[in-house]
């Protein structure tokens, strides 16, 4: 089987991120995510653009989207690089999936259907390593010890953007911005929609099925 392109897609705390390590494991693909390409550049200088804001971070912070000029350029060279990946957080408005339509081909796009009640939930409580990366909540996948990552021991933190002000706010961008291209992805027969409301495991059944059979 070669490695796969994969698109998941999904609201904020609809378990993109979870999935997509599980996808990377099992078939050994680059996870590229807009998200943490732009939390490792939060105060990177854009002021260049004339936009609103001068740095990543402060539309981050503000669960607003990036400029798509700062965007398309990370997804882009990410891309060209991996033999295989799955894309995270990435097209999220009309324009970026024109763009991500013209620089590759994909492979099967998932969506991860998990209701907005939900959402809130999941933001709020979850926890991330603050060397590794990984994800954890509070809730539904605590860490043994509470504050320590698995992993690698490292200190379990909270996203700045995981308040529930901002998170409300992300949904908001989110329901405006992004849900119309997942209903166009849907309409021209490419999505696999998946219940995302599910355990982990659960949920993790249904993503390596559909990107066994796409692969
Ligand atoms: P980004 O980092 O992409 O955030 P997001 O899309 O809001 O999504 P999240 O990472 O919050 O959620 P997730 O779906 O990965 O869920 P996770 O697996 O962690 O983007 C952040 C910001 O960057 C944006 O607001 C924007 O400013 C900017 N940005 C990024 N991309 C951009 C772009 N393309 N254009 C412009 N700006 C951009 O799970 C969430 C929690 O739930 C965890 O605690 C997890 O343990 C738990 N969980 C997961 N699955 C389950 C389950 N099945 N059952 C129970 N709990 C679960
Ligand atoms: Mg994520």
């Amino acid at each position: 089987m070669s490695t796969p392109n994969v698109l998941i897609l999904g609201a904020p705390g609809a378990g993109k991120g979870t999935q997509s390590s599980r996808i990377v494991d099992e078939f050994g693909v680059e996870h590229v995510t807009t998200g943490d390409a732009l939390r490792s550049n939060k105060g990177m200088d854009i002021s260049h653009l004339d936009t609103e804001y001068d740095t990543p971070g402060a539309y981050m912070d503000a669960g607003e989207l990036v400029p798509d000029e700062v965007v398309n350029e990370i997804v882009k060279t990410a891309l060209a690089e991996a033999d295989g990946y799955v894309l995270d957080g990435y097209p999220r408005n009309a324009s970026q999936a024109e763009y991500l339509d013209e620089i590759t081909d994909l492979d099967v796009v998932l969506y991860l259907d998990v209701s907005k009640d939900v959402l809130v939930d999941r933001l709020t409580g979850r926890r991330v390593c603050s060397d590794c990366g990984a994800n954890y909540h509070v809730d539904f996948e605590p860490p043994e010890e509470a504050g320590v990552c698995d992993d690698c021991g490292g200190e379990l933190i909270q996203r700045e953007d995981d308040t529930e002000e901002t998170v409300r706010e992300r949904i908001r961008v989110y329901e405006d911005n992004t849900e119309p291209i997942i209903e166009r992805y849907d309409e021209s027969g490419e999505l696999v929609r998946i219940d995302g409301e599910g355990s982990p495991d659960e949920v993790w059944e249904a993503v390596r099925d559909a990107v066994e059979s796409a692969a």
